[in-house]
């Protein structure tokens, strides 16, 4: 497994990806804004053991983080932000996730000295509320009623990132 850069070309299948892992979808424009404004936060996972048949066979793409810059942060703090995060059913509890995550905190420190790193995510969704929490170690701030277009509610989660700079 490979964990590089996301490049346009990935888009189409990050979008695919993420329609097929998670109800929150975006506009192909929304991707393209972050692959362009932070080239730098943004990481897919490639299952490299596939064999090319041609030499335009197109690596398979397993998993993505999508992340970005706070552009106008409320408290005035530098800090990343990140927006979508998935891993195909195919390739789970194999550590691509937290791979892809340290990735995009490093980035966010080293290119942008981002202090800590924010995310929502659904109080149901389980195995991702272990990943952040016991597994990269962000905190619970708080809970935004009715986050979620399907009413459900989010946990607003925050990591320091001062252990990395
Ligand atoms: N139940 C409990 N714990 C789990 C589960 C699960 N279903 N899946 C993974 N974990 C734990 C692992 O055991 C590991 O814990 P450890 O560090 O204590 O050993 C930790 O989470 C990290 O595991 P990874 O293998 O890195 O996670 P994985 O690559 O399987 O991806 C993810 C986790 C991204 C949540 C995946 O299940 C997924 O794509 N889910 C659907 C999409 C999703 O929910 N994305 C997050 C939405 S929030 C957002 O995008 C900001």
């Amino acid at each position: 497994m490979d964990i590089r850069r996301l490049e346009a070309r990935d888009i189409p299948l990050i979008q695919h990806a993420n329609l097929e892992n998670l109800p929150e979808n975006y506009f192909m424009k929304y991707y393209l804004y972050h692959a362009l404004s932070w080239p730098q936060l943004s990481y897919v996972a490639v299952d490299v053991s596939r064999p090319k048949k041609t030499p335009y066979d197109y690596p398979k793409i397993v998993g993505y983080v999508l992340a970005k810059m706070e552009e106008e942060p409320a408290d005035g703090v530098q800090h990343g932000h990140i927006t979508s995060l998935s891993v195909m059913r195919t390739h789970r509890r194999l550590g691509i996730a937290e791979k892809l995550m340290r990735q995009a905190q490093l980035a966010m420190v080293e290119t942008f000295g981002a202090q800590y790193v924010s995310l929502h995510v659904r109080v149901s969704n389980k195995a991702a509320i272990h990943l952040y929490t016991k597994t990269l170690g962000f905190d619970n701030e708080k809970s935004e009623a009715k986050y979620y277009a399907d009413g459900e509610d989010a946990y607003c989660m925050r990591l320091e990132l001062s252990a990395i700079r």
